[in-house]
């Protein structure tokens, strides 16, 4: 028997949970506004949200990851996969108009700090949308501070909530207690 669901969290540990997906598509008009992924991985969460978006592209710095990507959304015509490494470039050339943009490459304090400020320079008025908010102290840390600062506004929670664990079972190694949202939605330079 083939399995058809889609590729959460709990099959791959590196992409992020369907609970994360399902409210993004809740938040978001369908085909109103265009994605940018920064750290697209496998092109997994492509594949669940790239439909409801006009126009789709994830950047990723890993090769293997890209072609993955390509095979993994080979029928949407309307998705891009790009090679760009987003610590070591210039956001001024990415000429994709994001409305958009999920950040969920690496997690470390300094990194994400980069991510935030790069995206508010190159998409001034783009929503953007951190993962692992929740789960990593140094994304909580990093998207607070930027909070605190009013460069960010919260606009919503999304994903697994607060207290809640991938997996019921407290012995699964690839489980954790969240101490915030898995992901949250935010608002970018907010008057
Ligand atoms: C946690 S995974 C992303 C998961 C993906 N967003 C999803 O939902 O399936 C992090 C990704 O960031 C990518 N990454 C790491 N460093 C990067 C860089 N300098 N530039 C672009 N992507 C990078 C990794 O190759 C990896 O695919």
């Amino acid at each position: 028997m083939t399995n058809n669901l889609p590729v959460d969290k709990k099959t791959d540990y590196w992409t992020v949970s369907q609970q994360f997906r399902d409210h993004i598509r809740q938040f978001f008009p369908a085909k109103q506004y265009s994605l940018l992924e920064v750290g697209c991985y496998k092109g997994l969460t492509a594949k669940s949200l790239a439909d409801h978006f006009t126009q789709y592209l994830g950047l990723d710095v890993q090769e293997q990851y890209l072609r993955a990507a390509r095979i993994n959304n080979l029928f949407n015509a309307h998705v891009k996969f790009q090679k760009f490494d987003v610590y070591n470039t210039d956001w001024n050339q990415i000429t994709f108009p994001a409305d958009v943009v999920l950040i969920d490459a690496v997690h470390e304090y300094e990194y994400i700090k980069q991510d935030i400020d790069n995206c508010l320079q190159r998409f001034e008025q783009a929503v953007i949308i951190f993962d692992d908010y929740g789960a990593w102290e140094s994304v909580f840390r990093a998207v607070n501070e930027a909070i605190a600062q009013g460069k960010l506004e919260v606009a919503q929670e999304i994903g697994l909530k607060q207290g809640q664990r991938l997996w019921a079972d407290e012995s699964n190694p690839y489980s954790y207690t969240h101490f915030g949202s898995e992901g949250l939605i935010c608002r970018s330079n907010p008057r």
